[in-house]
């Protein structure tokens, strides 16, 4: 018998989703309804927060959250360049500048970097929870309260993060995705999380076509709604969030445990005082290994892994002369986009497939 292909993730969706699936089906209500209120209720709680606004992806999440923030021409917002570009595209689309800070040796936004790029012209700070694991939010926070900046977070990788107490989502405005290879997946679909009602209402009225009653314009909006059957898709997800981050940390730690030992390969870690979400277990390889090589090896020995991401977000003909685009030098980032790998630790992995992982590697890198 041959090994199954141990893939980077794999949605799970059973019964309970097949239910709700079908309930909304019959229901005849298909556009925005009542699940997707029980899902922003669901992800009010996980973040701590008073509200949560359902959109149509994570990138909508990001420009929304911007938008309602009143974030625009002439401001700058300070990020990570060690992050997807959905988070860029989000700042440019508001044809706002954005300054780029450099990450700690946890792959998240480093606050003495963030506050070395502030100027009279920064609006807001933007940190990734990359990976699952939330960005120093205190030091964030104390930061932005003394040049009284907002924040918003980058959330899209970090259901149930948390750091000493606090969830990811509850500093400012959270932007959630769910799109197919996160923590909770329905194919495409945001969030955005705030405590303040007036941004809140102001998310649900251009969502919506800047409407509150029917042909009642009150803003120049957007269509950003969620369907019902992808919030139905979500909930049952929702409701179990903490048993599959659970399963995901207990992967991790047995990952780390199976690669000790092997020269200058750096595993993560979830630092004291935070719950990791565990979206991606990422490594650095040896500094001088061939990535690309290692890759079609663990390939080649039934193993996914992921590259997230290769290149700083900048790297790319359309932002690296951008007049938006403002660089620096960020040493930290360009390291671990030359060496990071993400491993699979999904739900569905046990002990057996997690040592064929760890097997693989270790031959990948001899
Ligand atoms: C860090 C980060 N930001 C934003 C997004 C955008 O989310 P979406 O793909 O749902 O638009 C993603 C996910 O794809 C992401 O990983």
């Amino acid at each position: 018998m041959t090994d199954k292909f141990v893939s980077i993730s794999a949605p799970r969706l059973g019964e309970a989703e097949e239910q709700l699936v079908l309930a909304v089906i019959r229901s005849g209500q298909l556009a925005q309804g009542p699940m997707v209120g029980r899902l922003e209720e669901l992800a009010a709680a996980m973040a701590g927060t008073e509200y949560a606004v359902a959109v149509s992806n994570g990138t909508v999440a990001l420009e929304a959250a911007l938008e309602v923030a009143g974030i625009g021409p002439g401001d700058e917002v300070i990020t990570t360049p060690f992050t997807f570009v959905a988070t860029l595209n989000a700042i440019l689309r508001r044809g706002a500048g954005v300054r780029f800070a450099d990450i700690t040796r946890d792959f998240v936004i480093d606050p003495a970097a963030v506050e070395a790029s502030i100027t009279p012209q920064t609006r807001a700070i933007l940190p990734v929870h990359l990976y699952g694991l939330m960005a120093d939010m205190e030091a964030i926070d104390t930061a932005a309260r003394r040049y009284g900046l907002l924040i918003i977070e980058d959330a899209a990788q970090a259901h149930g993060a948390a750091r000493n107490g606090r969830p990811a989502g509850g500093y400012g405005l959270g932007c959630f995705s769910f799109y197919a290879t996160k923590n909770v997946t329905l194919g495409e679909g945001g969030m955005v999380t705030t405590s303040d009602p007036n941004l809140a209402e102001r998310l649900r009225l251009l969502r919506n076509q800047g409407m509150r009653e029917r042909y009642e314009y009150e803003a120049v909006g957007h269509n950003w709604r969620m369907t019902d059957v992808a919030a139905a898709l979500a909930i049952p997800q929702m409701e179990r969030l903490s048993e599959i981050n659970r399963r995901r940390r207990e992967n991790a730690s047995r990952l780390t445990q199976l690669l000790t030992g092997i020269e200058q390969l750096e595993t993560p870690h979830s630092p004291e005082g935070y719950v990791h979400a565990w979206h991606q277990y990422t490594v650095l390889l040896p500094p001088h290994a061939d990535r690309d090589q290692v890759v079609r090896s663990l390939r080649t020995l039934g193993i996914g892994s992921g590259v997230y991401y290769p290149r700083l977000v900048w790297d790319y003909p359309p932002f690296r002369e951008h007049p938006l685009v403002q660089l620096a030098p960020t040493p930290h980032a360009a390291d671990a986009s030359r060496r990071c790998l993400s491993l699979p630790i999904h739900p569905d992995l046990g002990l057996p497939e997690l040592e064929r992982v760890a097997q693989a590697l270790r031959s990948a890198l001899a």
